[in-house]
């Protein structure tokens, strides 16, 4: 029987050597004419196991890693391309059966329930995982009907704003028009955040499917990924599978044999922050200049081309499969609050074990970073983490009890954005990355409104001030003024957020700018 032996093909993984250790094993596979396939698989989210090799005995995957050339010779010397010996490899990087990684064993898989596990591109695994299941059973129900399942999923966006996915696709349903699109936001531009990525990369079957639901659900014959042009893999990966599908009638004229048709193209962005912003990302895939559109009206219902469109971000459009074969009850019973279903979370930064970790909402900041993520790579103490990306607030170690939930996140001054969860150590400077989140503003503001045009510019300025400890008292009171002028008069959500990073950090680490933390109040 042939042997399977897994190499991701994940980007993290190619970069940290992942080709050079397949060419290795396929070559020793040759040399030996041992019966082995090696499968390029997607990545199952330990990176600091990157590159994870796997090799499949009795049903069971045993994995070793991080692998390097070197470490590759050594396992084929050790037995790894013999079915027997496998189990019995002592080598430091032998890490046993995957699945039972604490790491892994305690996420709940629903998004990237494939990614890892499956070939991506091979349309045949993907359907013997369960896939196209969700669209089959679409295809069987009223668009109506599509829409309300998935409203009643309690699904939200997980681009950012964290808005009903349901409400917006009925936007876009009860809509007339003689054309309506669907576009994915695959610009992932947020500082620790790689989710998107991941699936693209790992299971981009996933994200087609889930495409291919919504534009039935909403009456869309024309779909768009907008891709980040620093994700060329997820490229190669999307279009085979693009391919794949239409080859096979999942998309085209008439998705799966039905009256429905559905086209779907990749479209690479122009690299700029701000094109992740939803009217300026359509400006952009028009061909225009990214800026922001004023809004309203909504993309809902004057979108790309002018045409109701459904913007999406891949993670919300990829957990759809998952609802329509399960139904939402399946998907509305984890989590909590108004936070349904589960989050791939994404640890960043300086932590000890990076990765995607997939769990439902409701599991406190602290766990992921301390139990999760094992504290800090650099074995000092965490002093502050970023959450949701350059425009997230930062939390200090006081407010680790906050769970993981999009209004526990307000209420404690932040965000959960995209999911990504930046770690910094005790040698963190707050002052720095204070005057980080205005320069970042400045170099990427589309220009179109003064408050963050101007506001980011002079907020860098007034932080310089700071840092040089130039009437500190009165500079820090300007910046606060600028925050609330940003805050409150920006057009989006760039210049309107850019004021969280900053005041978390003064509000937070007070000693960093000079200033005496405030005790709590004596209780009565
Ligand atoms: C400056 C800025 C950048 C953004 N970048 C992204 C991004 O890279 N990906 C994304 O999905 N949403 C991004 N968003 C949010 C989108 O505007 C929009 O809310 C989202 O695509 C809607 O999809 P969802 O409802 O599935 O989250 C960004 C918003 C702003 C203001
Ligand atoms: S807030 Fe900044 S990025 Fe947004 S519209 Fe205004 S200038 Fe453009």
């Amino acid at each position: 029987m042939t042997m399977r032996v897994f190499v991701p093909r994940d980007a993290a993984a190619v970069a940290c050597g992942a080709d050079d250790v397949a060419a290795v094993f396929a070559g020793a596979a040759r040399e030996m004419q041992a019966d082995v396939r090696i499968v390029r698989n997607g990545s199952r989210g330990m990176l600091w196991l990157e590159p994870l090799v796997e090799v499949e005995v009795a049903g069971v995957r045993y994995g070793f890693g991080p692998v390097d050339v070197a470490g590759a010779r050594e396992l084929i010397a050790a037995g790894l391309l013999n079915p027997v010996r496998v189990r019995n490899i002592a080598h430091e990087t032998a890490l046993g059966p995957v699945d039972e990684i604490d790491f892994f064993k305690r996420q709940t898989r629903l998004t990237f329930a494939r990614c890892g596990i499956t070939d991506p591109v091979s349309l045949d695994d993907y359907r013997a995982h369960g896939g196209y299941a969700g669209l089959a059973r679409a295809l069987a129900m009223t668009p109506l009907a599509i829409v309300d399942e998935v409203t009643r999923s309690g699904l939200r966006g997980r681009g950012g704003a964290g808005f009903p996915t349901g409400i917006k696709w009925k936007t876009v349903h009860d809509c007339k028009a003689p054309q309506k699109y669907v576009v994915c936001n695959a610009d992932e531009g947020d500082s620790g955040t790689f989710a998107d990525r991941m699936i693209m990369e790992g299971d981009p079957f996933v994200l087609v499917e889930g495409m291919t639901i919504a534009g039935i659900a909403v009456g869309a014959t024309r779909g768009y990924i907008y891709l980040r042009s620093e994700y060329p893999h997820a490229a190669i990966a999307l279009n085979q599978a693009i391919a794949a599908a239409n080859a096979a009638g999942l998309l085209g004229a008439s998705v799966m044999g039905s009256c429905h048709a559905f086209e779907l193209e990749v479209r690479i962005g122009a690299g700029a922050y701000v094109c992740g912003e939803e009217t300026s990302l359509l400006e952009s895939l028009e061909g225009k200049r990214g800026t922001v559109r004023a809004k309203p009206p909504l993309p809902a219902q004057v979108g790309l081309f002018g045409r109701p469109t459904v913007i999406n971000n891949v993670l919300s459009l990829a957990a759809v499969p998952f609802i329509m074969a399960e139904g939402a009850e399946a998907y509305a019973n984890l989590g909590m609050g108004r936070s349904r279903g589960t989050m791939p979370v994404q640890l960043a930064g300086n932590i000890k074990r990076g990765g995607l970790f997939e769990t439902a909402f409701g599991i406190s900041l602290g766990e992921l970073v301390d139990v999760i993520g094992g504290g800090t790579h650099s074995g000092r103490e965490v002093k502050a983490v970023q959450v949701g990306g350059p425009l997230g607030a930062y939390f200090p170690r006081e407010l680790f009890d906050t769970p993981f939930d999009y209004e526990a996140f307000t209420a404690a001054g932040g965000l959960i954005g995209h999911g990504g969860v930046v770690v910094f150590d005790d040698t963190a400077d707050m002052t720095k990355q204070a005057r980080f989140a205005f320069e970042f503003c400045a170099i990427e503001s589309c220009g179109k409104c003064t408050p963050c045009r101007i506001g980011a510019v002079r907020g860098r300025e007034t932080m310089d001030k700071v840092i040089a400890g130039q009437d500190r008292a009165a500079n820090l009171a300007l910046v606060e003024d600028l925050c609330n002028t940003m805050k409150f008069g920006s057009l989006c959500a760039l210049g309107g957020f850019t004021p969280y990073p900053v005041m978390s950090a003064i509000t937070h680490f007070p000693e960093d700018f000079g200033r005496a933390r405030e005790l709590p109040a004596a209780a009565e």
